[in-house]
Parts: C-alpha cells; structure tokens; sequence
C-alpha cells in the first residue's frame, strides 16, 4: 500500500474500466467514489472535497476536458482537486489542453495500472504540499487580517477594518489617540500591508528633534545651507520615496515646518534646505497626535490647510477605558507574549485581580497594561497572577501585607524607570525638560538613564 493516501473521485463511463481501477487504487489505500459520468462527477465535486480527479476525456455528454474546464470556472484554486485526465492514443492535443486548463498530468490508454498508481501518489502528494502552503498563507492572513492589533471591541475592530480599507490606497492618514492606545503599531500595520511594503517606512518623531534641525531632518540640506552643514544630507521624505513617512506627534510643529509639510502634501514636492532645485517625491504620509488638532487650528496654533490635508482619512483610536471589552483579550495576549519571553509558567490570571484591571482606569492606556502584565509575569512566584504580583501605578491600595522586599524593590525600580520614561516622552526626549518635569536635577536624571539604560 502507498504512503499517500487520499480521496478520489473516478470517472469514466466504461463500466468495466471503473470497476478495475477503482479496486486497484482502493487495494493502494486510497478511498476511491466513481462516477459514470461527467455530469455525476461534477455533482459529486459539489457535494463534498476530493483531493484527486481521475478523469476519461471522451464520454457521452459532457467531455473530460469541458469538466475540467467547469471546476477552473466554478471552484477556487484552494478547493479544486489536482485532475488526472486519462486519454485515448489519438488525443494527445487534448491532453495538452486539460494541462493547460490546470490538469496535472494525463495517461495515455492504454496503460498499465501501476502506471495509474504511480501518477495518482505524485498528484495527491502535490495535493498535499498545496494543502500545507495555503494553510500557512491563511494562517498568515488570519495574523494579518488583525494586524498584530488585538482587540474585539466594536470600536477597535472598527479602527482594524479602516487600516485595512486604507491600507490598499495611498491616501494620507491622520491617526489619533491617548498617549499609549495603538498609534504607531497601527501606522506600522497601514504600511505593512499596502502595496508599498517593500519599500521604506520612514519614522520621525516630530517632538524629539528640536525645531531648528527639524526641518532639515525633514526635507534635507546642501552642504553650507547652514552654519554646521558641511554634508549635503537626506532628509527622511526623500528617504520615503515610493513608500511611506510616519509623521510622529504632529501637533507639535512649528508654523514653518507645517508651511513647507502643507505644500509637500499638495504638491508632492520641496526644496532641500539651502538647495535650489525642486525634489518630487512620491510618498504616503501617515501621521499621528495625541492632541486636539481641531482645537489647536481654533486656537490658531496649527494651520487650518494642514489640517484638512492631513485629516483625509482619520482613524481615531479610543482609549482603553473606553473599551474595556479589550482588556480581558489584551491581558491574555501580554501574558503569553511575556511568558513566553521570561519561560515562567504562568496558568491563570486570578479572578480578583482581572476585576481590579478591568475597573482601573489606564491613563497609559495599553502601554500601561502591557508593563503591568510584563511587571507582574516577571515577578510571579506561582503560576497564578495574584493580586500580590500586581500593582497599578496611582491606584490607591496600601500594599499588601508580608509583601517581601525583594519585590517591593522591584516595583519601585519600576516605577522610577518608568517616570524617567514618562517625562522623556512628555519632553520629547530633550533631557533637561525632563529632569524639570521630575524636579531633579539633569545629573540626576543621567544616573537614572544609566542604571536602567535608557537610551
Ligand atoms: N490593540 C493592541 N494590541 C496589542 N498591542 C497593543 C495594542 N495597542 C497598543 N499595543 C502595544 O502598546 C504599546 C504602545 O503602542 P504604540 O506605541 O503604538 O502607542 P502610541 O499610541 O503610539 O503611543 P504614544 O502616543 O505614547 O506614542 C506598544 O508596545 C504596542 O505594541
Ligand atoms: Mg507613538
């Protein structure tokens, strides 16, 4: 008996031909339907999957060949099943046809049956590898079709489907959100999945460089634009070209930068620094804030054009309080990805402690949760999260009793590590605003940044 297996539909409509055949691959171990006819077998590929179709061409009614035919038109590549055409002497041009309508490969009658049994095992095998790929691209898919985004919430999975839809343009995005609720990952994903994958996404964060290099940093300089240039540089959009630019915190541009970003965005065109040629570019811009940009153009401290230009398709993400049905899924999915990364067994996630989550209310959004899940898997003891192994960052619980100290100095090198954190975010990532932000001193602040390494 063969090593391969698998399921076959037989058609033929000499009855003596079926009944031998069909007992020779059954004796092969295949499981084996016959079919006297094309019309039959067409209902019978209807009714249920065969991974094989062995097939005579000439038959009274429909032919082999117009059969074939009928399953490239009326079934998709993934259930259609790989098609062995058997052919009299004479037809070879048929045989040539059925292949190029998709069979694999014919046997020319007569032949002898372990002729047949040796092409059946190649074809189901190819079946089989077939199989195996498209399970590995829907799995893929399945992965892409969320986008690393997890959330089952009515609104993210409204935020999912419109970076899905814009993803296949290259409309310009305006995502906002709280500090922490997704921005970035779903940029990352917008562009992971638009045709311009290929090539470059190109990340600035607005709010960490300082306004005087941004607008070179942006759009490039030539040697001597300015005191300092001696390098004729890039700027990123030039660096974009022909993929996509991932304007971080836009809200906080100064009037010129957003001058000169309005006029790329409606001519797709700007002048290094200094430089007195004209660069195109061809890039799609998404770009994210965590303020009110209407707000701000009422204030008059964005400018209305770029504003409009900007907002062609928003995708605004809520917070996470305002989507608690995220939490249980998000929790789950930190906990395996930590688990995974720290190899702590951990089971469960107590009862209690999923309340105490799922009422808290995530000022850092999911950022905020994922540190506490990752801060709680790494200082675990069993394999249950307890409510001892969680601690909320401004929640107002005395800490629990007989707590040891181990744990009690780790869950304040957390909270020192993430306050540098925080302020170098709120700061932009210029150091000294940092340390004001924290009151201590920048001396200070460059201890923090060394014992935990913060870059
Ligand atoms: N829906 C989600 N599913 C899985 N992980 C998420 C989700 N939303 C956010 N995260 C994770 O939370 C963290 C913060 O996300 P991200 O950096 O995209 O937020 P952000 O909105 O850009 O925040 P900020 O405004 O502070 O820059 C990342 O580690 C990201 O992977
Ligand atoms: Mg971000």
């Amino acid at each position: 008996m063969s090593a391969i297996r698998g399921s076959i539909l037989l058609t033929d409509d000499e009855e003596k031909i079926l009944k031998r055949l069909g007992r020779a691959l059954r004796d092969d171990g295949h499981e084996v339907i016959e079919a006297g006819s094309a019309r039959e077998a067409q209902k019978l590929l209807g009714e249920r999957p065969f991974d094989l179709l062995v097939v005579d061409n000439v038959m009274p009614g429909m032919t082999g060949l117009e059969l074939i035919r009928d399953l490239g038109l009326t079934m998709s590549p993934s259930e259609r099943p790989q098609v062995l055409m058997m052919t009299a002497h004479a037809s070879v041009e048929n045989a040539i046809e059925a292949m190029k309508l998709g069979a694999l490969d014919y046997l020319q009658k007569p032949f002898e049956v372990e002729e047949l049994l040796v092409v059946v095992r190649h074809a189901l095998e190819h079946q089989r590898l077939r199989t195996e790929r498209q399970y590995l691209i829907s799995e893929r898919n399945a992965e892409f079709n969320h986008y690393g985004i997890v959330g089952r919430s009515r609104a993210m999975e409204e935020v999912i489907k419109r970076a899905e839809l814009v993803a296949q343009t290259k409309s310009t995005v305006l995502i906002t959100g709280e500090t922490g609720t997704g921005k970035e990952m779903v940029a990352r994903a917008i562009h992971h999945h638009s045709a311009q994958r290929d090539m470059p996404l190109i990340k600035v964060n607005c709010a960490a460089i300082p306004d005087t290099l941004l607008e070179s940093e942006l759009f490039g300089h030539v040697r001597g634009a300015f005191t300092g240039a001696t390098m004729t540089k890039r700027g990123k959009f030039a660096l974009a070209d022909g993929g996509s630019i991932f304007l971080d915190e836009i809200g906080t541009l100064t009037t010129a930068v957003q001058s000169k970003l309005l006029r790329v965005l409606q001519e797709r065109e700007f002048e290094p620094l200094g430089a007195e040629r004209t660069q195109r570019v061809d890039v799609r811009v998404i770009a994210a804030t965590n303020r009110d940009l209407k707000q701000m153009v009422g204030d008059g401290r964005f400018q209305e054009d770029l504003y409009y230009r900007l907002n062609v398709i928003p995708i605004v993400i809520p917070p996470l309080r305002d989507r608690r049905d995220d939490i249980p899924v998000l929790i789950e999915h930190f906990v395996d990805k930590h688990k995974g990364r720290t190899g702590k067994p951990i089971e469960r996630v107590d009862d209690e402690v999923m309340q105490i989550l799922q009422r808290y209310e995530w000022p850092g959004n999911v950022r905020e949760l994922e540190n506490t899940i990752e801060r709680a898997v790494v200082l675990a003891t069993s394999a249950v999260l307890t409510p001892q192994s969680v601690s909320l960052l401004g929640a107002t619980s005395a800490p629990p009793p007989g707590l040891p100290s181990l744990r009690l100095h780790q869950n304040i090198e957390w909270v020192e590590k993430e306050t540098v954190r925080r302020s170098l975010e709120q700061s932009g990532g210029v150091k000294k605003e940092a340390a004001e932000l924290m009151g201590i001193s920048q001396r200070a602040l460059s201890y923090y940044l060394s014992k935990y390494r913060i870059d």
